[in-house]
């Protein structure tokens, strides 16, 4: 039996990985960790680490870039291993989670989807032959209305992928500003914020005469939630280091 602490449990992830979990045999949750302390759930929930009682196996976190140092003083102190959704972290907050990744086992990705997982392999073999045949490279993705970060940090880690296959690449987030055609090495990425939309990505490489358009649509949280899910369990004893989801899909 995997023993979970959910950090942000009463988030849409939040939720939706209660009501997962709770239909799976093979875990459990032992707290939550809730700024209200509201327990919506059978689990009980605490207002923050320094009031939880019991340890646990893993720690799966959908919370929010600010709630970042409460969790990561906890899992530095405890050693828990850290499955960390959260996305829009500082690069002082990155930092920390590299040093903790020393000690303690985490698994850190920006999304815990298998689609997006297996997207980012297929791009790692196909952007250096596009960009070297002239093919320009945009990324667009599309959110729900109450996202906080922008772009979305699926997008940010669609465009590392590619950026480490390619040399000298850069990013253009507003092209508003400067009235200027754009440059050969940049990826460019636009967000669009509205309704309910749960998580659309397009990777688009367009060249001369020819565009390749690879698109991701989330149709459910579900699918994140599941994806961390395979991670505690992956994560349960696993020795200290910096794993992702490649390391759980294989
Ligand atoms: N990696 C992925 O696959 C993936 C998928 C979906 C969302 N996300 C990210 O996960 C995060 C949560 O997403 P969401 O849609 O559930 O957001 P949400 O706003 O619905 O939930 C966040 C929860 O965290 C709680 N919270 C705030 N401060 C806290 C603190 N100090 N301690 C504990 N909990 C605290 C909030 O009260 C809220 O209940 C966001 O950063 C989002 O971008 C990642």
């Amino acid at each position: 039996m995997v023993k979970v602490i959910l950090h942000g449990c009463n988030g849409r992830m939040g939720q939706m990985l209660s009501t997962l979990i709770e239909a799976d045999e093979e875990m459990t949750v032992v707290a939550g960790i809730e700024p209200s302390g509201e327990a919506k759930n059978e689990y009980p929930v605490y207002k923050n680490f320094d009031e939880l009682k019991d340890g646990a196996d893993v720690i799966i976190d959908f919370s929010t870039a600010s709630a970042m140092d409460g969790l990561l003083t906890y899992c530095e102190k405890t050693h828990t291993p850290l499955v960390l959704c959260s996305t829009g972290l500082s690069d002082a907050q990155l930092d920390r989670v590299e040093k903790l990744a020393k000690e303690s086992a985490v698994l850190i990705s920006a999304n815990m989807s298998l689609g997006i997982n297996v997207l980012l392999k297929l791009l790692k073999n196909v952007t250096k032959t596009l960009y070297g045949n002239g093919f320009d490279i945009e990324i667009a993705e599309k959110h729900h209305n109450q996202k906080l970060d922008a772009p979305s940090g699926t997008a940010l880690a669609l465009a590392d992928v590619m950026k480490d296959e390619l040399d000298d690449i850069s990013y253009n987030l507003n092209r508003t500003e400067v009235r200027k055609k754009r440059d050969r090495n940049e990826i460019g990425i636009s967000s669009v914020r509205g309704g309910t939309i749960v998580g659309e990505h397009d990777v688009i490489f367009a060249g001369t005469d020819e565009v390749i358009e690879i698109r991701h649509t989330a149709y459910s949280r579900a699918v994140f939630a599941k994806g961390a899910m395979s991670a505690a369990k992956f994560l349960k004893g696993k020795k200290a280091g910096k794993y992702d989801m490649s390391d759980v899909i294989g």
